[in-house]
């Protein structure tokens, strides 16, 4: 943003729990335009104060791992239900002027192989306590757009992937772990599919949708690559030359989803968005920027993450 936007002032308010890291923003930290905040937007009287001085919210705060939910969702209820609830009350109460909501196609459910894809009229039917809590916080936003007129937008992206994505999602989990010799769990038979989009085109559509987007509407965005679990690992012992005996197949995750796949048209007509980095070029930036920050995520596979991780696979 600080690229295309060097007049935009930004504050940053994070708690920095597990996933949040401030080596993340190194690259902007010292720019006059940018404030970091430690805080929490569940804390009623700092987010008032906060919204008094800025135009608009983009939330982005949330628990997003799955895994997680399934072990405690009280967290992800506190941030993503009560939390956005907090961010509503205090935009609405001190007229701002723009309130940008950021999703999860998880919200839909899940598809079978032949489904149509998801789209901005999918019913909601979430399945983990993860998307559950997101899907929650989509309805309260609606509804304060509804009930309220506040100007709100919704964007209901795929999967992310690229570089700064804590190591406990597919691509960071299995690279890293690749890097460092260790095998790769792939739950259950590896088949499910997701639709892969790079961080940066997504980061894109939610300037535009920010910028050019009508308010009250919702708009998916997909990455148009929609790949199995099994062709994710493939690619990535290729492009780290290892071999598939670096699989280990582990048990299946509870109730878990077998197919996302999002119909981005509405976005790519209204608004002229669509993914360009194409699957092969995410996949390698993606490996290339692991290999060169390994600093970065050793110091967080030796941490918390560590401890999680022994929590469900064992030492
Ligand atoms: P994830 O990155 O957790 O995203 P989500 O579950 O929100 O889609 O997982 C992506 C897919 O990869 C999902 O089908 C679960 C699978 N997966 C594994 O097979 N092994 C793993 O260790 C992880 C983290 C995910």
């Amino acid at each position: 943003m600080f690229a295309k936007y060097p007049d935009y002032e930004i504050v940053n308010l994070d708690l920095l729990t597990y996933a949040g890291n401030l080596e993340n923003l190194k690259d902007v930290e010292s720019n006059k335009n940018y404030k970091f905040i430690k805080g929490d937007i569940a804390d009623k009287e700092l987010v008032n104060d906060l919204v008094k001085d800025v135009d608009a919210i983009v939330n982005f705060a949330a628990e997003s791992h799955v895994d997680r939910s399934i072990l405690d969702s009280s967290d992800f209820i506190r941030t993503n239900v009560v939390g956005t609830h907090n961010l509503l009350e205090a935009a609405k109460n001190n007229g701002l002027k723009r309130f940008h909501h950021i999703s999860t196609d998880e919200v839909f459910g899940h598809l079978d192989p032949n489904d149509p894809a998801f789209n901005e009229s999918t019913p909601y039917a979430p399945r983990s306590p993860y998307s559950a809590s997101k899907a929650a916080s989509d309805h309260l936003v609606r509804a304060y757009f509804h009930t309220f007129g506040l100007p709100i937008t919704i964007s209901n992206c795929s999967n992310n992937f690229g570089p700064f994505q804590f190591p406990e999602k597919l691509h960071g989990l299995f690279i890293t772990n690749l890097i460092e010799d260790k095998k790769v769990p792939v739950y259950g038979d590896g088949l499910q599919v997701r639709d892969w989009l790079y961080v940066e085109d997504h980061c894109e559509a939610i300037d535009l949708i920010l910028r050019k987007g009508k308010i009250g509407e919702t708009y998916c965005v997909g990455g148009n690559s929609e790949k199995t679990n099994m062709e994710i690992v493939k690619k990535i012992l290729e492009l780290l030359g290892k071999g598939e005996e670096m699989i280990e197949y582990v048990k299946d995750r509870p109730g878990h989803d077998r197919r996302y796949a999002i119909d981005f048209s509405k976005i790519k007509s209204e608004l002229g968005w669509e993914s360009r980095t194409s699957f092969d070029e995410g996949m390698k930036k993606t490996v290339e920027w692991h290999k060169a920050n390994v600093d970065w995520w050793r110091e967080i596979k030796s941490g918390a993450y560590l401890e999680y991780y022994n929590k469900q696979y064992g030492e």
